[in-house]
């Protein structure tokens, strides 16, 4: 149950497409200093009589800045919408956040099909195909609009297809073009499968909902190998510490595996693990009232490998990956865990948890431990972990931290290369006498207020030794308060770009 907004993404080349007689809805030209000289376009302003390069140089003053024609004379196009086109030296994210205004108002003009003629400015170490497949996603990303829960009438995305235009294109690199088009448009579509997970409500998006949801992954992409434990299962591989957060809900947890293995079947899989807590009241230590709703994105991590694993799927990825979700609901009843009470992880290690609202090491713990039997290459757990993150590193990064600097460099390397940037935070020796404790071997908290996020990554390293690991807390970037409440899909974009580049060879 992938879930795709765009039906159809299309690359076309202007010399064999003319402007004129394009039948779009909206038809997008960024203008840079090479547009006016571009045959296409001049054959389109010389049939507007010239209307279209007057408006660009009476509107178009800032970068980014943009003006709506509605129905140009002379043109086929419904609309023209001419936004000046940003520079090589703009920030990345300002490129991305270019195309995700122009996603909003397709969806506001009601648009069903956009033409967008990107020209032939890239931000600097970029070239087209990485901004064509950057359009594709952002567009196919930012044309989402949750409504599952919202009456029949609610608003839904109205665009369908896009095209987008290059110009001069040999037939090689038009093919290559179509490739990066084809990418973004998957990347897009893991994105919307993690935004739409996360934005479901806890009542809709319980662990046996979202395994209801894995299991029909199978019908989109039979490829994939779907396998689900229920709390016997997990009892029988001796998770003790997973199964001590469900244990004061009523609805059951569950450990959802994704196999997919489309690389060489001698290659170690990658393993990405995601924390899966449907709804975090906190527990025992419960947590205060206010914004308690934005945790029922607290699953964000299961939605991203959901997500990746869809993506890898639809572009029949030459990569193995193991994906792995850890859900359960935190919840406060007369059988919660207490704090205080001493579990036994997988690994044979004893847990006293001290404050059960430090519940996600503990389903990860378990999680990390079990992934270890398919001998990864690499492992990569995501969770939205630590309010602690959101005050270090606000909502543009997520942290990194790991045993391996390798894999955190390409960590961070694919946020760059993708626009969904993470930044690494130490986790050194002195980190790990946080989970000190005269009741059990670790506790799940310690360290006080000092570096919280960075004191449950050192949780999580005792359980990680036999591999390479890399911790992605993702608590400030998966979703937001505001301007909205929303999910992001983030890191999708990160991780597919480090799985689809073969980074980790
Ligand atoms: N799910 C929360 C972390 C979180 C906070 C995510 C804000 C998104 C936004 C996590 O389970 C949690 O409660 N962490 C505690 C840890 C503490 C008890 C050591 C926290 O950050 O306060
Ligand atoms: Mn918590
Ligand atoms: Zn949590």
């Amino acid at each position: 149950m992938a879930y795709k907004v765009l039906s159809n993404i299309l690359v076309k080349d202007t010399t064999s497409t003319s402007l004129v007689t394009l039948n779009s809805a909206m038809l997008v030209v960024m203008v840079n200093k090479d547009t006016k000289n571009n045959a296409a376009f001049k054959e389109l302003d010389k049939a507007s009589k010239g209307y279209i390069s007057k408006s660009i140089s009476s509107h178009l003053k800032d970068d980014g800045s943009s003006v709506l024609l509605p129905q140009v004379v002379g043109t086929k196009a419904e609309s023209i919408l001419l936004v000046k086109g940003l520079k090589k030296d703009t920030p990345i994210h300002k490129w991305l956040s270019a195309y995700q205004t122009i996603a909003k108002s397709a969806n506001k003009l009601k648009a069903k099909d956009l033409s967008i003629m990107c020209g032939n400015v890239y931000p600097a170490g970029k070239d087209e195909n990485w901004l064509i497949e950057m359009v594709a996603k952002t567009i196919e990303s930012n044309v989402y609009i949750f409504s599952a829960t919202k009456n029949k009438t609610a608003k839904q995305p109205s665009l369908k297809n896009l095209v987008i235009l290059t110009t001069g294109l040999s037939r090689a690199n038009l093919s290559k073009a179509k490739q990066a088009a084809k990418k973004g448009f998957a990347i897009g579509e893991g994105v919307n499968t993690a935004k739409h997970l996360g934005d479901l409500p806890a009542n809709h998006c319980t662990p046996r909902i979202i395994e209801k949801k894995v299991k029909a992954m199978k019908k989109d992409f039979p490829k994939l190998k779907i396998k689900s434990f229920n709390e016997n299962d997990l009892e029988k591989m001796k998770m003790g510490s997973f199964l001590s957060v469900g244990r004061g809900s009523d609805e059951p947890s569950r450990m959802m595996v994704i196999e997919y293995n489309g690389g060489n079947p001698s290659d170690k899989p990658v393993a990405l693990v995601g924390k899966g807590i449907t709804f975090d009241t906190g527990g025992v230590s419960l947590k205060p009232p206010q914004g308690m709703d934005e945790m029922k994105w607290d699953m964000c991590g299961a939605a991203t490998v959901f997500g990746v694993m869809s993506t890898l799927a639809r572009l029949d990825a030459k990569v193995n990956v193991v994906g792995v979700m850890a859900c359960a609901e935190n919840m406060c009843s007369a059988k919660a865990t207490k704090p205080g009470d001493v579990v036994t992880s997988m690994s044979g290690q004893t847990i006293e948890i001290l404050n059960t609202d430090a519940e996600g090491r503990l389903v990860l713990c378990d999680a990390l431990t079990f992934v270890g039997k398919y001998k990864p290459s690499y492992v990569i757990d995501m969770a939205t972990l630590t309010g602690a993150v959101v005050v270090a590193l606000g909502r543009h990064a997520s942290g990194v931290m790991g045993n391996d600097q390798y894999l955190a460099d390409m960590i961070v390397d694919a946020g760059e290369e993708s626009g969904d940037r993470a930044w690494e935070l130490p986790l050194w020796d002195e980190h790990q006498s946080c989970t000190k404790t005269d009741y059990a071997d670790l506790a799940n908290i310690g360290g006080g207020r000092e570096a919280g996020t960075i004191h449950a990554a050192a949780f999580l390293s005792k359980f990680t030794n036999d591999y390479k690991w890399a911790h992605l807390d993702i608590a400030a970037t998966a979703s937001y308060s505001s301007p909205v409440k929303a999910g992001t899909g983030r890191p999708v974009p990160l991780l597919s770009e480090l799985l689809l580049s073969k980074r980790l060879k």
